[in-house]
């Protein structure tokens, strides 16, 4: 009883509630706060994650130049509908190199965290040019001027650069290869041993079927990277977390 009397105290005087209200606030921020400041990361490391590919990297800059992320996310949510339509729920490490997130805020089409091999190269060659040829209903716009468009990747070394300044660790032998890999990824008859080397399970091959690297080449093959790094039947979540 004698400590609810003392709490009337503070419930009558409005001054001291807002001191104390202010305090025990503090109190929780500084509990959440302090602990980031002394671990070293955030993120969970996760065996299978690693920096783009010079060509992924290049599709990638072209789904933003392209505005991909006004209807798609990239973040499935750890909820049974998103995770029985899309497949594991994202991992906080899975978008560690991305600069910026793809996370999106939109869903006017589907989530596409997972979407690399669920589709045939041809498919999305087809969906990309039209998307009504494929999916009837499609809202889509069409990309198909992306297989027109060759890339001459002259600038590659300081793209990798600018991703190495926010914190992506490409190493310098990546930087120095950074050209040779991205003509190599597109052309399977280009020896490829280097790229795998510095890129574990990169894919190699003509994405877009046609002589040439064009960005529709780059968009699909960051298409069909995404999600495929994590091996998730060997996955477990690290228990100190
Ligand atoms: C105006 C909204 C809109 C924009 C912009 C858009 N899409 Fe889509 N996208 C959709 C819709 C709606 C669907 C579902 C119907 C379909 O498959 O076409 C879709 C489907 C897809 C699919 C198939 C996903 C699956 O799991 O079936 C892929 C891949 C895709 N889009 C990639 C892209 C890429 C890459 C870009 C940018 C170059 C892009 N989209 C831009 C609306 C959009």
């Amino acid at each position: 009883m004698a400590l609810l009397d003392h709490h009337k105290i503070l419930e009558k005087n409005a001054t001291l509630l807002l001191v104390f209200s202010f305090l025990v606030v503090t109190i929780g921020g500084i509990v959440q706060i302090t602990p980031l400041f002394y671990i070293e990361n955030t993120i969970e490391e996760v065996e299978g994650v690693r920096p783009y590919t010079p060509l992924e990297l290049t599709g990638r800059d072209i789904y933003v130049r392209e505005g991909c992320y006004v209807c798609h996310s990239q973040m499935i949510r750890p909820m049974r509908d998103e995770v029985e339509r899309y497949g594991h729920y994202s991992l906080a490490a899975e978008s560690m190199y991305d600069h910026p997130f793809q996370w999106g805020s939109k869903r006017t089409g589907p989530d596409l965290a997972r979407v690399g091999g669920r589709y045939s190269d041809e498919w999305h060659i087809d969906h990309l040019n039209d998307p009504r040829a494929v999916v009837p209903e499609s809202i889509m716009p069409a990309y198909g001027f992306l297989r027109t468009r060759l890339i001459e990747p002259t600038q590659m070394a300081q793209r990798l650069g600018a991703d190495i300044a926010v914190g992506v660790p490409y190493s310098e032998e990546m930087v120095a290869e950074a050209r040779a890999d991205f003509l190599a990824q597109a052309d399977p008859d280009l020896d490829g041993e280097g790229l795998f080397e510095r890129y574990p399970g990169a894919q190699q091959r003509n994405f877009d079927r046609q002589a040439g690297v064009s960005e529709m080449d780059a968009l699909i093959a960051y298409l069909q990277v995404l999600g495929t790094m994590v091996d998730f039947s060997t996955f477990e979540p690290d228990p100190r977390r």
